[in-house]
């Protein structure tokens, strides 16, 4: 580890060529469909912090009030000093309060917004002069190495917002194995997870009533447009957002408005109306069905909050 204070940012993302890639794959298939990692530039990035202090969204009010249970256990069972490594960061708000109860000497936030990402982990090292901030720009869903500058440091992964649910469940006992390999052996993993609850409230989350989700969703277009030079028109689309009982996920589409065709340098891709492109699921997991998934993946689970309605549960998993 560097001296007190250190500050690196790590790249170690793929070339926009694996993106373009990608994308077309995606839209090219049946039904069509864009990966939601691809949600997340600046704008991106920053509509989602605004949802996230929506009446309706309630997931990011529940997980923060936890931690007030939760966090001194944590530093209880972990103590003070360490790595924090925390998966899709975001705006960092939530890091603040484990920092100020852990006191790690390190923090690793992970993202795929790089200007985001680069923004919020100066603005971190600023608060925090003592801490040494590594920010790593990676897609955490594939095969990654951590900096070595936190080799042989005791290590907590962070992953809240329940972001997991936006993994297929098939991909989270991989998604977990690595991470337990990156945490080291005893490793410890916090994660954020929502729960099966009532369709109306979870319906509402994800359809608020400022339409910050559907311009959220609208974003991926105009993010595809600026990497890709795509010529998608937002207005052309709409988006609609529902839970799918059978396989337990509220699902984002983007619903064409009009018979159209479309370009990303080169390729015409065509949609008639009422045609949907697939944009996100957010799996939504009963408490024993995540447990079990995260045996899978290597960890058995140390403890456990939930809220008294069981809408949200944050789990703390340690690796063998
Ligand atoms: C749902 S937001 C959660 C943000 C924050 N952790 C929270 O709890 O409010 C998901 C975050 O993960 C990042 N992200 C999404 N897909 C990713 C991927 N494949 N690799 C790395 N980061 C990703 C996004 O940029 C975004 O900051």
């Amino acid at each position: 580890m560097g001296s007190a204070g250190e500050y690196r940012f790590f790249d170690l993302t793929h070339s926009s060529a694996d993106m373009h890639e990608e994308v077309i794959a995606g839209l090219t298939h049946a039904p069509k469909f864009i990966a939601p990692k691809y949600f997340y530039d600046e704008r991106g990035s920053a509509l989602f912090e605004a949802i996230t202090r929506q009446p309706e969204y309630y997931l990011t009010r529940i997980e923060m009030g936890l931690f007030e249970d939760c966090l001194p256990e944590v530093r209880n069972l972990v103590g003070e000093g360490g790595c924090l490594v925390e998966y899709g960061s975001g705006s960092s708000r939530k890091i603040r309060r484990l920092l100020e109860m852990l006191r790690p000497i390190a923090h690793l936030p992970l993202d795929i917004s790089r200007r985001h990402l680069e923004r919020t982990a100066k603005k971190l090292h600023e608060d925090y002069p003592q801490l040494c901030v590594y920010p790593v720009c990676v897609d955490i869903t594939e095969a990654f190495e951590l900096p070595d500058v936190v080799a042989g440091q005791r290590k907590l992964g962070f992953f809240p917002g329940s972001s997991i649910g936006n993994m297929e469940p098939e991909h989270i006992p991989s998604f977990l194995r690595q991470a337990a390999k990156a945490l080291g052996a005893g490793g410890r993993f916090l994660i954020g997870v929502d729960r099966k609850k009532n369709v109306e409230v979870l319906e509402a989350a994800y359809n608020d009533s400022a339409g910050l989700t559907a311009e959220f969703n609208l974003n991926i277009l105009s993010h595809l447009n600026a990497r890709l030079s795509a010529d998608f028109d937002p207005g052309a689309f709409r988006h609609l957002a529902a839970y799918n009982r059978c396989a337990g996920s509220v699902q984002m589409h983007l619903e064409s408005l009009a018979d159209q065709s479309l370009h990303i340098d080169g390729h015409e891709i065509q949609l008639h109306r009422g045609e949907a492109i697939h944009t996100e699921n957010s799996y939504k997991y009963d408490y024993a069905e995540f447990v079990a998934l995260a045996e899978r993946g290597g960890f058995r689970v140390e403890s456990s909050w939930s809220d008294d309605d069981a809408y949200f549960t944050i789990f703390l998993l340690r690796a063998p």
